[in-house]
């Protein structure tokens, strides 16, 4: 609830007179909610897709969003919704669009067990969903055959992300601090319970292991995917753990900037003294600091085809078709799942990620 007096400050007298607490945009009217009254396949004749966003404070998802208004270009209608970090807020705004008669709904759960409820209420009005970016669990996925998931394997990033480490451990003999050949790091993670989180936790470390170094784990805490919290986890460990630190990995860019601001104020990248931080996502302010000298590495995040893909698949479903790759440009896996690849960023291929 913290968050919405900046919400309602931000947003349109407009969108709070609509009842929706939406921001929308269309195509061609340039960002007029469909008329709550209008239902299906509003003035325009392109179809109405009733997006939720977990919540729209949070910069990877924001490029999501921005995928997916602009692949709707002469597709479709979509109403996107903040959730502002609450199932109950979700669950309300699935209802609206349900009886607002949407063809079609994509669906970033903010708690992804919640996705059967989701689903529930979807089949019982006919209207298919597109998950993104937080995966249901498989046996909420099998309910119904008209629910698809766009998202990206969280192993390959946490794998990436473990390479990207350990070739530089492995190529720089200074980085082994105290010279016993053991990799000493702490960890920041997302969302406990988010698969991205968990996967990239486990398969970071295990890629670093795989590589023939071993490791131990200094200390490991949540900060959310939030840059502020990931600064404030990192002074505690550098508190803690002071000089012994060898190297730092983080759920995602967000949290290794902070880590990096907190890092700085330790007295880090200056005057030769380094630390290896890596984080997953590749945005605009984690490419900057790839080209400062700051981080060391990230995993592109491609959210550009994760809202492309959700976008053309939520079209296809609300025209009544079946999605595949002829009418999506999407591979389909097991029926039901899109997979957008990950792809490793270093200093080398910067501009694969610009
Ligand atoms: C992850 C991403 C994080 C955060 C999270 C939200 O895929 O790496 O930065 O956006 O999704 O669910």
């Amino acid at each position: 609830m913290k968050k919405l007096f900046p919400v309602l400050l931000a947003g349109t007298l407009l969108s709070i007179t609509a009842c929706s607490g939406s921001q929308s945009s269309s195509s061609s009217s340039g960002g007029s909610a469909a008329p709550a009254s209008s239902g299906s396949n509003s003035s325009t004749g392109k179809p109405t897709i009733g997006v939720a966003i977990y919540k729209f404070d949070d910069t990877f998802m924001t490029g999501v969003r921005n995928a997916i208004s602009d692949a709707a270009k002469d597709k479709a209608e979509v109403d996107i919704v903040d959730s502002q970090n609450s199932q109950p807020t979700q669950n309300d705004k699935v209802d609206l669009f349900i009886t607002k008669k949407v063809n079609a709904l994509a669906i970033n759960p903010v708690d992804r067990t919640a996705a059967g409820v989701i689903i529930d209420k979807a089949k019982a009005a006919n209207v298919p969903v597109v998950f993104l970016n937080r995966e249901p669990l498989p046996e909420d996925m099998k309910k119904w055959d008209k629910v698809y998931y766009v998202g990206a394997k969280a192993e390959e990033s946490g794998t990436l992300e473990g390479q990207i480490v350990a070739d530089y451990f492995k190529s720089h003999k200074e980085a082994d601090k105290n010279h016993d050949g053991v990799l000493q790091y702490v960890m920041l993670k997302g969302e406990p319970g988010h698969q991205d989180a968990e996967l990239r936790t486990k398969y970071s470390i295990q890629a670093v292991e795989q590589a023939g170094i071993k490791t131990q784990k200094l200390a490991e805490d949540t900060a959310m995917w939030d840059r502020v919290k990931g600064e404030e986890k990192m002074a505690a460990f550098l508190g803690s753990q002071g000089d012994k630190i060898e190297a730092v990995f983080a759920n995602n860019d967000d949290m290794a900037l902070g880590a990096i601001e907190a890092l700085k104020a330790k007295g880090y990248f200056q005057n030769g003294k380094y630390m290896p931080v890596v984080g997953v996502d590749a945005t605009a302010p984690a490419i900057q600091a790839l080209q400062d000298g700051t981080l060391l590495g990230t995993v592109l995040n491609d959210a550009k085809n994760q809202g492309k893909a959700t976008l053309n698949l939520a079209a296809v479903l609300a025209q009544g078709q079946t999605p595949n790759k002829a009418n999506t440009g999407y591979d389909i896996t097991d029926g039901k799942y899109v997979w957008i690849p990950y792809k490793k960023i270093t200093k080398e291929n910067i501009n694969d990620a610009k």
